[in-house]
């Protein structure tokens, strides 16, 4: 693909295209079909940027020296991979192609760097926010299945930062907060208090940053929720739901948001009783519903 540089001779173009063709011609005795399927797409899709944006040696350099940065700043507690993935689109493009939309299922999310395996259990109705602070969030719904089977039972993760936009795995310290599971009752149904999630940045003190700074775009990613619902039999489920009226929503620095996932999350008033008849002083609070549908595993 050379068509933004047709000032490129017919020999040059040969030459190119003679090139891609022995670099795939390499790849002929792959005995797995599927990564002989994979590195001959990768070879053809990079060859072509190369070509069609006539990279410098130069560039080829700051490319290499970009991704060596990314594997450096890459230990157990930070991924810059999975960072520059995310904010190139391609972990939501990954998520699309794997949660095919199927019947009325909730849509899938990008899952995000922090989730922590064993957050503690709380009871129906009970509080995730533990060290995190904020506004408190009434959190219901239910679980169903495509056929609209409630599903008793289910498990559902969640984890929030707090009104500061620090996950607690992000404290100094050994605090946690923000996160829990819990499991929903015989009609399928869950509740919990949680707190009304705030805007954060993505860590953008790496080379991603540095790409999001000289791109012009934003580190922040619109307030928002996590869920992770696991339930037997059926297509476990990692979105996030976020909050209308969002100022990031349009500009979600790792394109997570989908529309079927924006609810509304309901200021109430000072002194508006709560569901359960907690006791909030005369602070404010806010509640959203989020009724969650599963597909079937091998949903395509
Ligand atoms: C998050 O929502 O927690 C997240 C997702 C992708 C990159 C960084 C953070
Ligand atoms: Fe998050």
């Amino acid at each position: 693909m050379t068509q933004s540089h047709p000032e490129i001779s017919e020999e040059q173009r040969s030459r190119e295209d003679a090139l891609v063709q022995v670099v795939l011609d390499s790849f002929e005795q792959t005995g797995d079909a599927r990564l002989k399927e994979i590195m001959t797409s990768a070879v053809r899709h990079l060859h072509s940027f190369l070509r069609e944006v006539r990279l410098t040696e130069g560039e080829w350099k700051q490319g290499i020296d970009f991704l060596t940065t990314v594997g450096h700043m890459c230990d157990e507690r930070r991924q810059e991979f999975i960072l520059l993935s995310d904010t190139l689109g391609a972990s939501m493009q990954t998520i699309a192609i794997n949660n095919e939309a199927y019947a009325d299922a909730t849509e899938a999310t990008v899952f995000g760097p922090f989730f922590v395996e064993d957050a503690p259990r709380v009871e129906l109705g009970g509080d995730i926010a533990g060290a995190a602070t904020g506004q408190p969030c009434w959190v219901e719904g239910t679980v169903q299945d495509t056929e609209g089977n409630a599903l008793a039972g289910a498990r559902i993760e969640v984890w929030e930062a707090d009104e500061d936009g620090f996950y607690d795995v992000q404290y100094d310290d050994a605090r946690t907060g923000g996160r829990a599971h819990l499991f929903t009752d015989d009609e399928g149904a869950y509740r919990f208090w949680a707190i009304t999630p705030t805007p954060y940045p993505i860590p953008h003190d790496g080379p991603v940053g540095l790409m999001l700074a000289a791109t012009g775009r934003s580190p922040m990613r619109a307030s928002h929720l996590h869920f992770m619902v696991t339930a037997p039999g059926l297509r476990t489920l990692v979105t996030h739901i976020f909050v209308r009226g969002d100022g990031y929503l349009s500009s979600d620095s790792v394109f997570g948001v989908k529309e079927s996932l924006v609810k509304d999350f309901i200021e109430q008033p000072k002194g508006t009783p709560t569901p359960d008849g907690r006791e909030l002083g005369d602070g404010t609070w806010s509640r959203v519903r989020f009724d969650i549908v599963l597909a079937p595993p091998d949903a395509v």
